[in-house]
């Protein structure tokens, strides 16, 4: 059908007669000459047409946008080359222009700024633009280059199933209702989690899928209901293997897709980017650090601090804003808005208008109830300087890290202190268990395959509320692009955890014995990690969504606009699987 693609043709190959296919992207008539920028997925080259081919001339002026045309023509060089497309410097002088099908009025144009609803939609035109065939390409890319990387390593790509039980990675299941079994139900997998690990004890040694996910759970920009992990896991290990292992693959894979220069991943434990950064997943490319104030404001003249300061488990945080003291008070409220988010009652706040003046130089809402040495040990601490401002979070440990974390994200933003570039990092040394307050119980804080630090069930029995885990996440810019572990590969420790997390021996037994069997024929070491494609190709491609590298996503109310779904099924088909729709109830 054609001969060559139109983002391609150049130079070389001037004088030549070439046929092109692809969609009209612009036609401008003038009163002796068309112009009609012909594209295709490798780019855009321009078709001229004289007036003295007059049926030409008339096919041209009836061109209407993305119309799918054939053209034929001779490659000459053009008179005001574009510098911007590798097709610049020539155009075409078409012999033929068949329409191949003509395209009705668009909903919206390539360079509109639609909507993301409308370009949901019409996905499909959508896509079709170069900036959406950029992103895309960038997965492909990145999904390629790991592929090399894994299958030069010998690992084997081995698929799992996707009707399956329910694994719990802390999100709901989809379910599917299973015909042949009247009331009974198949789960999507929210992770190959138990397979891969059965996989090790089953003999093979250093398996990856490329695996859809599936977690009924809140969508945001950073989470779709289904997702596509790099799924790899690994017997014979300890956590430094997986970690170097998987640190030179994401570096090779930079290297290749992006060109950039990853170095080494600086490591640092949960606890310490809690106390430094407010966060699991820390941003280091924001300089921003937290100064702990609670044995500065023990007896201060301020309730909110002495209260938290003096709690057994309360954290007093000072944030220093290089800057800050030029923030608006309007952008001071949003910023108390956005930590109220995070469960902030309020964010105190001094802009140090003038170091060297001491009280006289602060403008502060709470310096009315701190005395001069507080005020000034405080400055002292955080390294204050005239034209910065200190932001304060006084609650519980974990609140008062949570919205300050968020607090440093805003204000690295708001005030431009995000450097350019990559900043990875290693997270480890997690908490075992969270307590849940609601469930009143301890909840696994990756999930519950996870191997505890202490190898002996009797010690962690003891020390649950403070036991650490041999999990770890791999973080790209504030963006947890992976986490993994070493597991439990003892099917004692593993009843032992089950029952921490107050699962009990019948409920193990009809859940995961299949997993407790295995553990006991045999299991070696083994431990591995999964990393988030959609969210590492959306950080190579620079949008801050990941429904940009999906070819068909799901909006945040959780359908795809364009096939709409879901949708009601029909009684007799529903019947046919065992199930009677209820009412809908008031949504949670
Ligand atoms: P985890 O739940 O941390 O671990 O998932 C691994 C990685 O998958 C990505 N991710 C998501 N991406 C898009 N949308 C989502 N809803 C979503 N949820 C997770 C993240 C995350 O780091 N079985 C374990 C892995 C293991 O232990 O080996 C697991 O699934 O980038
Ligand atoms: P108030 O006395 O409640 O008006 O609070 C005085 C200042 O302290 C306001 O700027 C509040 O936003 C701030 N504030 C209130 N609660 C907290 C808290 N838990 N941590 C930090 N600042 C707070």
């Amino acid at each position: 059908m054609r001969t060559h693609f139109c983002g391609l043709v150049d130079e070389a190959l001037i004088g030549q007669t070439v046929t092109l296919c692809g969609w009209v992207n612009k036609a401008r008539v003038q009163s002796h000459q068309a112009f009609v920028d012909l594209r295709d997925h490798e780019g855009i080259v321009q078709v001229l047409i004289e007036s003295d081919q007059p049926e030409l001339f008339k096919a041209a002026g009836e061109l209407g946008h993305e119309d799918c045309v054939r053209v034929t023509g001779t490659v000459r060089a053009r008179y005001a080359a574009n510098d911007k497309i590798r097709s610049g410097k020539v155009e075409i002088v078409p012999t033929a222009i068949d329409v191949l099908n003509k395209a009705e009025p668009l909903p919206f144009h390539a360079h509109e700024n639609a909507g993301e609803d409308v370009r949901l939609k019409y996905r499909y035109l959508d896509l079709r633009r170069p900036e959406m065939q950029q992103m895309m390409r960038t997965r492909i890319r990145l999904v390629q280059a790991l592929r090399r990387w894994l299958d030069a390593r010998g690992f084997q790509d081995i698929e799992t199933p996707i009707l399956t039980k329910a694994t719990p990675e802390g999100a709901r299941d989809f379910l599917v209702p299973a015909r042949m079994h009247p009331g009974e139900f198949y789960a999507l997998p929210q992770s190959p989690q138990l397979f891969k690990q059965i996989l090790m004890v089953a003999g093979f040694d250093r398996y990856y899928q490329i695996a859809r996910c599936f977690r009924d759970e809140a969508l945001r920009a950073d989470r779709q209901l289904e997702f596509t992990q790099l799924d790899m896991e690994f017997a014979w290990v300890g956590e430094r293997d997986v970690q170097d292992a998987t640190e030179s693959m994401i570096r090779e894979v930079f290297r290749e897709v992006m060109d950039v220069e990853l170095g080494e991943f600086p490591r640092m434990t949960y606890a310490e980017a809690m106390r430094r950064y407010g966060s699991d997943k820390p941003d280091l490319r924001i300089a921003m650090e937290f100064t702990d104030i609670a044995d500065l404001v023990k007896t201060c003249g301020f309730k909110v601090f002495t209260d938290w300061a003096n709690h057994e488990d309360g954290r007093v945080i000072a944030l220093r804003a290089p800057g800050g003291a030029a923030l608006s008070r309007k952008q001071i409220d949003d910023l108390g808005a956005h930590a109220a988010k995070y469960g902030a009652k309020g964010v105190a706040w001094m802009k140090i208008d003038d170091a060297a003046k001491g009280r006289d130089g602060i403008n502060s809402p709470i310096a009315k109830f701190l005395d001069d040495a507080t005020l000034a040990a405080i400055v002292q601490a955080t390294g204050a300087q005239s034209g910065d401002a200190i932001f304060f979070g006084a609650a519980s440990y974990k609140t008062a890290s949570d919205f300050m974390g968020a607090v440093r994200l805003k204000l690295g933003r708001d005030l431009d202190l995000v450097d350019a570039g990559w900043k990875p990092l290693w997270v480890t040394d997690f908490p075992m268990f969270e307590w849940d307050d609601e469930a009143q119980r301890y909840v696994a804080l990756h999930h519950p395959f996870t191997a505890p630090a202490v190898d002996d069930e009797a010690d962690l029995r003891a020390n649950a509320k403070t036991a650490v885990s041999r999990g770890y996440d791999m973080v790209l810019n504030g963006n947890e692009i992976g986490g993994g572990s070493i597991r439990i590969h003892r099917s004692s420790m593993q009843s032992a955890v089950f029952e921490l997390l107050g699962i009990g021996k019948d409920e193990a037994e009809l859940k995961f014995g299949f997993l407790l069997d295995a553990l006991r024929y045999g299991a070696p070491p083994h431990g591995g990690i999964a990393f988030g494609i959609d969210r590492i190709a959306a950080l190579m491609a620079g949008t801050e969504s990941i429904r940009d590298v999906i070819a068909f996503p799901k909006t945040t109310t959780a359908q795809c606009l364009m096939t709409g779904a879901p949708s009601p099924i029909p009684d007799a088909q529903l019947a046919e699987v065992h199930v009677q729709v209820r009412p809908a109830q008031a949504a949670s």
